[in-house]
């Protein structure tokens, strides 16, 4: 084997000597059953929980021991992980296939920190934006600021996609608790009419508010939401309306804001070195703050920075993200595990999984590292979930005795934020018991003891063996949210540098984009459209679609 000390981020982790080490572990402890692990090792829960920031985190369930782990950490040094922390919290551009920094971390900055990147205190310019989103937020709260026709605001509908969609809905959802509740919130976000249709037709558009989120600006699906949006507020308002009142916009391309036809003066901005899935804390997030109030905004920021500190400074083999996101590494590469799932017992986190699944998958499903070279290993695994106790009763039967395993990560709360009854009590009892059958299972032998039917023993054998962490933290609260959203952020970051991939770009979305603008004016054109640029399949769709529209 081709294998190096050397330190390094390019090229293919698995010619580093600590991944044939890592190897070498996997190929012993996949021998070993999580019952024997925890046998074999009784201060394991103890070793392996951690309390980071508010989160208790309890990593005792993963098919891992002492020597492996460490050989994992090996590997992060090896990767030169804390060269690369250093260099994404400094401004250095790592994302190099589009020559950016990366420093959303700069979005949570304290005020009155600075950080001079390139020349510019991105800190001080950070806050100049929030004091405008904080003085935006309070008028229109405050009703001072109305629509054309004085009306004070009663619906704030976002309209975005992707990271300009995916956070605000997942946060705002997460905080519902602690919003303006005579205020309605809408997320418009898929090209499909029905979307915005549904999220307008009860409304009254002198009572509504739009904030287009895009970072281009050029995003079809959101340019042509915005535009159906302004002509429904127009055909509601009549064509004099002052549609300034109830349009803002949130982007990093003020050119193209203006040609929209929304007064810069009206449009929040944020920069190049945020990337839209690691942008729900900048200006994208306006209506959520809109939503919380600046103070619960700011105090979601002071989460996530606690976060980011503990990621920078903690030694890794206490630091959380780097903990997750080498056992991440360790199932999808070593054990080939192909997915990961998440299941919040919270029912505010429902959007949370939809929200990690552009995080993780837009950023690591990458095939080439830095250099263009092939990957040479599995990245991202593919991520998914849904709130308990919900799954429970759908997908939790594959968890369990499925022939595919797939890590579980529980969050969960200690104190409800709705304490009705016994609810609380029997959520915690699920998730409790959730986490034990899938690393304990049940075997013939207890199945036998207990008396069950000897026909219905192999069917109710749970192997058990499968592996999960689990979040307890104390309540939602918009500094909780904070923390958790920078731990997965980070998590996903320490894989990426991992896998050598610039975890910052998403060129595998472009070609879908542009396909998409060939075929528009196929299907749309009076003449019989020229498809012989495209395959017989798709020029055949494309035919009948047309014929069945009359076309
Ligand atoms: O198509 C993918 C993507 O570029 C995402 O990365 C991004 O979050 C989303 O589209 C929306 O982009 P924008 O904020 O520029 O409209």
């Amino acid at each position: 084997m081709n294998s190096t000390n050397e330190s390094t981020n390019s090229g293919p982790v698995s010619g580093l000597l600590a991944w044939a080490e890592v190897q070498e572990h996997y190929d012993r402890v996949r021998e070993s059953h999580l019952r024997e692990l925890f046998a074999d090792d009784p201060a394991r829960v103890e070793r392996m929980t951690l309390d980071v920031v508010g989160i208790h985190a309890d990593l005792s369930k993963h098919r891992i021991d002492e020597a492996s782990l460490s050989s994992l950490i090996e590997l992060a040094e090896q990767r030169d992980l804390r060269t690369r922390i250093d260099e994404m919290f400094t401004g250095v551009h790592i994302n190099t296939t589009e020559n950016r920094a990366v420093l959303h971390t700069a979005l949570r900055l304290p005020r009155g920190e600075s950080l001079i990147v390139d020349g510019v205190d991105v800190a001080a310019q950070v806050h100049a934006v929030l004091d405008q989103m904080g003085s935006f937020a309070d008028r229109v709260r405050s009703g001072e600021w109305t629509g054309s026709t004085g009306k004070p605001i009663r619906a704030v509908v976002n309209i975005g996609i992707g990271g300009s969609d995916l956070g605000p809905v997942m946060a705002y959802r997460a905080l519902r608790h602690v919003s303006k509740r005579d205020v309605q919130f809408r997320f418009v976000s898929n090209i499909d009419g029905t979307d915005i249709v549904e999220s307008t037709h009860d409304l009254d558009a002198a009572e509504t508010l739009f904030i287009v989120s895009s970072k281009t600006f050029t995003t079809q699906e959101t340019i042509t939401n915005a535009e159906s949006a302004r002509s429904w507020l127009l055909a509601q308002l009549g064509s004099d309306a002052d549609v300034a009142k109830h349009f803002v916009a949130v982007s990093t391309n003020a050119d193209a804001v203006q040609s929209f036809g929304i007064d810069t003066k009206n449009m929040f901005g944020f920069w190049d070195w945020v990337g839209g899935r690691y942008s729900m804390d900048s200006a994208i997030g306006l209506s959520l703050m809109l939503a919380v109030g600046p103070d619960a905004f700011e105090d979601m920021l002071a989460g996530f920075h606690a976060m980011d500190e503990h990621f920078r400074y903690a030694d890794f083999d206490g630091n959380l993200p780097v903990l997750m996101g080498l056992l991440g590494v360790w199932y999808r590469d070593f054990f080939n595990y192909q997915t990961q799932v998440v299941l919040p017992y919270e029912q505010y986190l429902d959007r949370f999984p939809a929200y990690l699944q552009q995080l993780t998958m837009e950023s690591n499903g990458k095939s080439v590292t830095h250099d263009g070279t092939p990957v040479g290993v599995d990245t991202s695994a593919i991520w998914w979930g849904e709130p308990g106790t919900n799954g429970q009763h759908s997908f939790y039967q594959l968890l369990h005795q499925g022939t595919s395993i797939s890590p579980a990560d529980f969050i969960m709360f200690v104190q409800p934020v709705n304490d009705i009854g016994d609810h609380h009590d029997k959520l915690i009892a699920n998730v409790l018991a959730q986490a034990n059958v899938m690393a304990f299972g049940r075997n013939d032998d207890e199945l036998r003891a207990a008396g069950t039917a000897e026909d219905l023993v192999e069917h109710k054998v749970m192997p058990g063996d499968r592996p999960s962490t689990t979040l307890m933290l104390d309540r939602l609260t918009p500094y909780a949210l904070g923390t958790l959203i920078s731990l997965y952020e980070h998590v996903v970051f320490t894989q990426g540098v991992i896998w050598g991939v610039d975890s910052f770009d998403q060129w595998g979305v472009e070609l879908g984009k542009a396909m998409a603008g060939q075929l528009l004016p196929a299907l749309s054109a009076d003449d019989v459209p020229d498809l012989s640029g495209f395959d017989s399949s798709t020029a055949h769709l494309a035919m009948r679609y047309r014929q069945l529209r009359g076309r």
